[in-house]
């Protein structure tokens, strides 16, 4: 089987994406054949072997890449069209038509997570890991999130959301609504990932400046309320149409508990290159019975509210007793294979099944 790993990106979370598509590289298993399939920043598809390496991420060679083309229209075959002799000698086109079996999506946040990404793919007839265009997009836009999550009766912190028009021409109508949820505020906008354009406000004082932040990034802003004492605890889904497993759960130590670059190579003799509770790192914590509960129902909910399917993480926030779903990622960090692992599924198998769930 021929696999096609998508990674890097035209988004912010560029760099992370990376980090997981080289994870997903190393441990897919060795029945397959890989073909890295790298998204600049600018949005240039790149392929070719080198790709794998991305050890020296910043200075990253480029030069034995060369451009990936789509030929569109002959359904279920994916083709990639190729000039040889890497990026300098483009004047000799070589066609080189690869029939790929299913697509490892490793992007995060815009334009890899968002459905666009996905409705690409549909039109190519591939194979694709993850949601597809529907979930993607509920997944990825806050307002859409929580209004889907809000009918289907899931738990949320109290929030509300208005558009920039409404902020310049309703202002007093917001304004009512923001009063109702009380400070202190979260103010986000709308789409976007890794606490881009986020504030925390504490005084109405400080509100204006926060929603132009959040407006400067989207047209649409959510304004929830502020979990004090916040904890939070995370839960990683696999399956799809019903049918889910549930991972342990972790409490991250840090809000951005992601696996960086560096801590992944310099813990490369770890083949899976993370953090687990084994090897010191992943806080995986077992909660109270009713709390487990809370969690389980509402990360089942979640999943079908948005017909999601493949691996996805669930974050939850806790204030007191209340367990309250925070957001549903689509497109995890590192696939989530930390808490898998610890439920005693390889990274290498949590690969094959997320392939089993997109071919399908
Ligand atoms: N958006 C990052 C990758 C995550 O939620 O894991
Ligand atoms: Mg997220």
């Amino acid at each position: 089987k021929t696999i096609g790993v998508l990674f890097g990106g035209k988004s912010v979370e560029h760099e992370v994406s990376v980090i997981t598509g080289v994870q997903v590289m190393e441990n897919l298993s060795k029945d397959y054949c890989v073909v890295p399939i790298y998204v600049k920043k600018d949005g240039q598809w790149l392929g070719g072997e080198s790709l794998k390496d991305f050890k020296s991420f910043k200075n990253q060679d480029f030069s034995q890449a060369y451009p990936v083309y789509f030929k569109a229209g002959i359904p279920s075959l994916f083709h990639l069209q190729r000039q040889k002799g890497g990026l300098l000698k483009g004047d000799q086109l070589v066609e080189e038509e690869r029939k790929i079996d299913c697509i490892i999506n490793a992007l995060h946040g815009t334009n890899g997570e968002d459905g666009s990404m996905q409705g690409l793919l549909e039109q190519w007839s591939v194979a694709y890991t993850g949601c597809q265009v529907p979930g993607s997009v509920l997944g990825m836009d806050k307002v859409l999130m929580k209004e889907r999550f809000s009918h289907c009766g899931i738990q949320q912190v109290a929030y509300t959301w208005f558009k920039a028009r409404d902020w310049k021409e309703n202002r007093d109508q917001v304004m009512e609504k923001i009063e109702k949820i009380g400070y202190p505020l979260m103010v986000k906008p709308s789409t976007l990932g890794s606490s881009i354009g986020i504030s925390k406000v504490k005084e109405e004082k400080d509100l204006e400046a926060a929603v132009d932040l959040a407006l400067s990034y989207d047209k649409k802003v959510v304004i929830e309320h502020a979990v004090d004492h916040l904890r939070e605890l995370n839960i990683s889904v696999l399956g799809a149409n019903g049918s889910y497993d549930l991972s342990p759960i972790e409490e991250p130590k840090s809000i951005n508990d992601l696996l960086t670059f560096d801590e992944k190579y310099i813990h490369s003799n770890n083949k899976a290159g993370g953090k687990t509770s084994g090897k010191g790192g992943r806080n995986i914590v077992v909660p109270e019975e009713k709390v487990l509960e809370a969690i389980h129902t509402m990360a089942r909910s979640a999943m079908d509210a948005i017909d999601g399917a493949g691996v996805v993480r669930i974050d939850f926030m806790m204030e007191g007793d209340q367990v309250y779903l925070n957001e549903i990622n689509t497109q995890p960090g590192s696939m989530a294979f930390y808490l898998w692992e610890e439920a005693g599924l390889s990274f290498k198998d949590l690969l094959d099944r997320i392939i089993d769930i997109a071919e399908e």
